[in-house]
């Protein structure tokens, strides 16, 4: 038998941004990352939230940085790529997890609701690929926070599904441009409970009923279940995969009744 040696799954040492890392799944990967041993910096449009995240993350022993950015602003991007260059030293892996969401139908969307999801769900990891590709080093990787709604047709999510389903397209097209420099990936979650959606999912409700009956695993998830996958893919075990989605949904949108 030859020597054998694999790579192991882990982020520490490597430098992360997280875009919507302040709350929900976003904030779940920046603090999973922090205690993985990884500098992370942790941004969204919110002041308070960008603070009060950076704190947990200096608990967790490593570096961070405070800023602020809107993904319909370009320049913003930009300052956060600075940021993060200038005091952590460099970025390896950057994750897209911001979010934007309408409930109007396919027959009453208006023009403003469209662009106000798109703008932030598509253009918006448009803009954090282009912003940070340039800076990611060598074996540098993007992980972009797609959903079920790129493939399983939701009712009142017209905008949404559109805007998801671009983001994995978009997923696979920078993925084949940006080899083999940076890897580009997506997670797919399904049904993950957190502070926005805490009450539209909570136990005892007919939508969660339905859900945890639709689903293998039997249960909604957790926002800390979606980190594995990302701790995966932005680490160098991931190193052969890119323009790939993971699916993280209990077996829900592969099963059938
Ligand atoms: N929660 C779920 O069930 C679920 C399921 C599938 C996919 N997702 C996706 O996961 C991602 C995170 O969603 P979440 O559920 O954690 O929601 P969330 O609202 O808790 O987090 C979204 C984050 O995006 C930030 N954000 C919104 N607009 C922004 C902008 N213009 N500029 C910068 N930051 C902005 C918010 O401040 C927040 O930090 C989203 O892409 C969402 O579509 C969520």
């Amino acid at each position: 038998m030859g020597t054998y040696s694999h790579t192991p799954v882990t982020v520490e040492d490597k430098r992360a941004v997280v875009v919507g890392g302040t709350s929900g799944i976003g904030q779940a990967i920046a603090l999973g990352f922090a205690a993985e041993g990884a500098d992370v910096v942790a941004t969204s449009r919110d002041e308070a939230k960008v603070e009060e995240t950076a704190h947990a993350i200096e608990q967790r022993g490593v570096e961070t940085a405070r800023v602020t950015c809107d993904v319909t602003d370009g320049d913003s991007l930009a300052r956060v790529r600075e940021t993060v260059t200038d005091e952590l030293g460099g970025v390896d892996v950057v994750v897209a997890s911001q979010g934007a969401i309408s409930r109007a139908s396919v027959r009453d969307i208006s023009d403003d609701e469209w662009s106000f999801v798109t703008d932030v769900a598509l253009d918006g990891v448009r803009r954090v690929t282009q912003t940070f590709a340039p800076a990611l080093d060598d074996g540098g990787s993007v992980v972009n926070i797609s959903s079920l709604s790129a493939r399983l047709a939701m009712a009142d999510l017209p905008a949404y599904s559109a805007a998801k389903g671009g983001v994995e397209a978009f997923t696979r097209a920078s993925a084949k441009e940006l080899a083999p420099d940076v890897r580009v990936n997506a997670i797919a979650p399904g049904f993950v409970i957190t502070p926005q959606n805490a009450e539209t999912y909570a136990d005892g409700t007919e939508k969660r009923a339905r859900i945890d009956e639709r689903t293998p695993l039997g249960r909604v998830a957790r926002r800390e279940e979606i980190v594995g996958a990302a701790v995966y893919l932005a680490s160098d075990a991931a190193s052969f995969v890119t323009g790939e989605v993971v699916t993280v949904d209990g077996g829900f949108a592969d099963s059938a009744l």
